[in-house]
């Protein structure tokens, strides 16, 4: 490897970022991480910090997780690389399958079809969707709800899907057919509601407005996170996501949940789905099934849709999607090794008891700094802070403040993720409670710096 002057003049100068501005990353060059242990990473200088973003929501088990490192090198070793396109498949991906039912059999999803990825996976499960009402005669249902502040990736239907303009308005046109339903987020409504059951049931009759508005019978499928993650941790009321599955099931709609981040126990519980008592109609995954390690995601599939995929003699229940790496033999090995370390640790429950403590930390910090106009979470490890400059006017605080903020924190010795005017925290599964206390002590320092 270079050394660190050669690593430091070349730093984003051959290299576009992702959700960065190319001159800005020239201007402001981005932190370089070198090393990571446990729940900690390393910079180029040797400052060493708890990653409270996780890697980006996937380092669930942390930076040291020998088995699944151990899984990918004994993999390399055996195969490498093989396809699962039509005629082929591989041991790694077969076992996988089994233990990805096993898995999710709460869920009621029993087939996986496997991507690179979380965009891959929401674009896999839009198009499955729209097949299956294909395969049963109703080739009409072609359009899409999703809600505003969601986010499904940044792949052309993920970002048709997407409740955020920062992830579409540059890409224009994006796909016809897809529209929004206002999000329960009781911080900022249409409705000037806060109460968050009032607002579930607000946001339901949008969603059933829609619905009779567009023809429920031109509508493939409603795709939701189980908690809105990127959009600013967005934590429905217990009432949402069971009222749209009832919305679905009576208008004939698929729903696709989006458990890119909320899969594998961030929230809690195993799923999203679960945690909210719903079983969806399909499911992407990603991130945190290989820890991060390898890029690797699954879309998880209920009997609705295999007993009409599986029992059609037509053809036209024959995928015409999927990508090279599919199936990838040392993903799939880093995927059963991660997800029995997943289970082994039982990270669901660690992650609600910390996710505890962190989400009554941030709330006394939230009354106690004016910059902090929303504290959310409350469900796991992932939490957010949303930054006004006065709490009474709730007027989205500057840049310069919360690049400020964010400076303090790290060089206190935690890295958080700043989205907009929102500071988030989804930090590994593994977190300690001392670990807590050290996040909750360096944004109190981080706070206090500008305040
Ligand atoms: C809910 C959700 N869906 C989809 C994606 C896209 O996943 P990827 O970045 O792996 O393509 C993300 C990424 O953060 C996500 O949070």
């Amino acid at each position: 490897m270079k050394d660190s002057n050669f690593l430091k003049e070349n730093n984003a100068r051959h290299l576009w970022h992702p959700m960065a501005h190319p001159a800005e990353s020239l201007n402001n060059p981005p932190t370089i991480i070198t090393g990571g242990h446990g729940v900690r990473i390393t910079d180029i200088d040797g400052h060493e910090t708890i990653d409270a973003v996780g890697g980006l929501w996937n380092v669930n088990l942390g930076f040291s997780c020998r088995p699944v490192k151990d899984a990918i090198s004994a993999q390399l070793d055996q195969l490498p690389y093989y396809s699962t396109f039509r005629g082929t498949s591989n041991d790694a991906a077969i076992e996988l399958s089994y233990m990805l039912r096993e898995f999710f059999a709460d869920d009621g999803l029993t087939r996986a079809f496997y991507t690179s990825g979380g965009s891959d996976s929401v674009e896999i499960a839009l198009r499955l969707a729209r097949q299956y009402h294909k395969i049963r005669g109703e080739a009409g249902r072609v359009k899409y709800l999703s809600l505003k502040k969601g986010y499904h990736g940044t792949h052309t239907g993920g970002a048709s899907v997407n409740g955020n303009s920062n992830f579409r308005t540059q890409y224009e046109p994006l796909m016809p057919g897809c529209y929004h339903i206002p999000a329960p987020y009781t911080y900022r409504n249409p409705f000037d509601e806060s109460d968050p059951a009032r607002l579930a049931q607000l946001c339901l009759s949008a969603m059933e407005d829609e619905i009779n508005f567009q023809g429920a019978d031109t509508i493939a499928a409603m795709i939701m996170e189980p908690v809105l993650g990127a959009g600013g941790v967005i934590t429905p009321h217990e009432s949402f996501m069971p009222g749209v599955r009832i919305l679905c099931d009576k208008y004939g709609i698929i729903l696709i949940a989006d458990e890119v981040i909320t899969g594998f126990g961030r929230t809690g519980s195993w799923t999203g789905s679960r945690h909210w008592g719903v079983q969806p109609d399909l499911a992407c995954t990603a991130k945190a099934i290989t820890n991060g390690y390898f890029p690797f995601g699954a879309v998880m599939i209920a009997e609705k849709l295999v007993e009409a995929f599986e029992s059609d003699t037509s053809g036209s229940g024959s995928i015409g999607s999927g990508y090279t790496y599919s199936g990838h033999p040392v993903g799939a090995a880093a995927a059963i090794a991660c997800l029995q370390e997943t289970e082994r640790l039982k990270v669901n429950e660690n992650a609600a008891g910390r996710g505890a403590e962190l989400y009554s930390g941030l709330k006394m910090l939230g009354e106690k700094f004016e910059l902090i106009g929303d504290v959310r979470g409350g469900h796991g490890l992932m939490c957010a802070l949303e930054l006004v400059s006065e709490k009474s006017s709730k007027t989205p605080v500057g840049k310069d403040i919360i690049t400020a903020i964010h400076q303090a924190v790290y060089e206190a010795g935690v890295m958080v993720r700043i989205s907009g005017p929102n500071m988030i925290l989804s930090p590994p599964l593994i977190l300690s409670a001392e670990d807590v206390e050290d996040i909750l002590k360096a944004l109190d320092y981080g706070f206090s710096s500008v305040s």
